[in-house]
């Protein structure tokens, strides 16, 4: 195994219920992908619905079957990676929890999409304490399968960032022998006072001013030592560097590359601009709504030429179409050669073609719910089993193991 398929990648989704083309071109294809390179875990962020919509939790349930059916049904595949319902393990309050008791306040009131989201949903109250812990519930998320990547879109990237530095200050703690300073006291003693007095003079210049001019005089003075056994002076190495061990790795964001898929208006495709197609969608509800896209403006009459570079229908083009057919588009929709309909068509079959299959899946999943619910509890007993790992471990090094 080479070291990135060693690695672990996790993502999650708040249960927004059933999933459309832009989920499709953006996020699905990205985990399709990198569910054959590594070793997934994709959960369904149900805590995370709440911290939202903590006011109208009638539609969670629903909305986590639609999702996951939609999982299923573009080939995200339960033999390659763990599908799970977020609140189906429980270590991730815990590690929330534990987390929580060194987060400075501070830090998740510069989150950015803390004040953004209040502003935007300003018809809500979200002035609570679990809003505010977001960042942080999705920092357990991601810690506590010490994931290497996670796949986000850009809006979560400082979240990601967050995690990175609840990490860094979760190892600073916790990350050491439990006796380092005390062992690294020892040490020092051993060499002499006057040696450990320059020992420690120099490790404040490197620590407080950056010398590393200091660093490595210290280094050689510490390898010359004659009375300090090996361990010891590896510790006062590490000592010299602040050096900690790492339990939480820090992982690092995965950007969806994919193109962004645009809404039938232009806009960014999202049920809130109620400008999308879902993958579920009928054939003829999609063969409508993309006869009645809006076009270039300047196309009033049929003998207009246009641009399609104004146009919504161009940016599906560009999703959907080989170079032949945008050379046909290009041409003919600035000399008005084709019409607004025809140069519809070549998309509408193409989203025809790719959903046909994915309906298909999606019906067969629909008649049998038993095994859609089989897959999660399955996928989050695995996950379980992973989590609680870390979660040992954590609860070892913070002193709460009562053996
Ligand atoms: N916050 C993410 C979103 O709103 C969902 C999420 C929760 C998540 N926990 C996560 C994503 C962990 C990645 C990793 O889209
Ligand atoms: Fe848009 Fe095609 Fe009509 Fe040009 S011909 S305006 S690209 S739909």
């Amino acid at each position: 195994m080479n070291t990135s398929s060693s690695q672990r990648v996790l993502s999650g989704m708040r249960p927004t219920g059933q999933l459309h083309l832009g989920h499709l071109h953006g996020v699905l294809k990205n985990w399709l992908n990198l569910q054959h390179e590594y070793k997934c875990f994709f959960f369904v962020a149900d805590w995370h619905a709440l911290t939202t919509e903590y006011d109208n939790t009638s539609i969670i349930t629903k909305n986590v079957w639609d999702m996951v059916i939609d999982w299923l049904a573009v080939g995200i595949n339960p033999g390659d990676a763990t599908l799970f319902i977020q609140s189906k393990v429980l270590e991730h309050a815990e590690l929330h929890l534990l987390l929580s008791m060194f987060t400075p306040l501070g830090w998740l009131e510069r989150v950015p999409t803390y004040k953004d989201q209040q502003q935007k949903l300003s018809n809500k109250d979200l002035t609570t304490y679990g809003f505010l812990g977001y960042p942080l519930l999705q920092s357990a998320d991601i810690l506590i399968y010490k994931a290497g990547l996670v796949p986000v879109g850009e809006d979560q990237v400082a979240h990601i960032e967050f995690t990175r530095e609840v990490a860094r200050r979760f190892n600073h703690f916790y990350g050491r022998e439990p006796d380092f300073e005390d062992k690294v006291k020892d040490a020092m003693r051993k060499m002499g006072s006057k040696n450990a007095k320059i020992y420690k003079e120099l490790r404040k210049r490197y620590q407080e001013q950056g010398e590393t001019e200091a660093l490595n005089t210290a280094h050689a003075l510490v390898e010359t030592q004659r009375n300090v056994s090996l361990g010891d002076k590896k510790r006062l190495l590490g000592y010299l560097e602040g050096e900690t061990k790492t339990i939480l790795p820090e992982p690092a964001p995965l950007l969806t590359p994919v193109a962004k898929m645009p809404g039938l208006d232009g806009q960014k495709m999202s049920k809130s601009y109620n400008n999308t197609i879902a993958l579920r969608e009928s054939p003829s509800v999609i063969e409508k709504k993309i006869r009645t896209m809006p076009t270039d403006p300047a196309r009033m009459r049929r003998t207009d030429p246009g641009d399609p570079e104004k146009c919504p229908v161009w940016q599906f083009h560009k999703i959907y179409s080989d170079e032949n057919i945008h050379e046909w588009v290009q041409a003919g929709c600035r000399s008005a050669d084709i019409g607004c309909l025809e140069c519809k068509q070549p998309i509408i079959e193409s989203i025809l073609a790719e959903l046909a299959p994915i309906r298909e899946r999606t019906q067969r999943y629909l008649e049998e719910p038993e095994s859609v619910r089989a897959i999660l509890t399955e996928g989050s007993e695995k996950a379980r089993t992973t989590a609680r790992e870390t979660l040992e471990e954590v609860r070892e090094v913070m002193g709460l193991l009562y053996r």
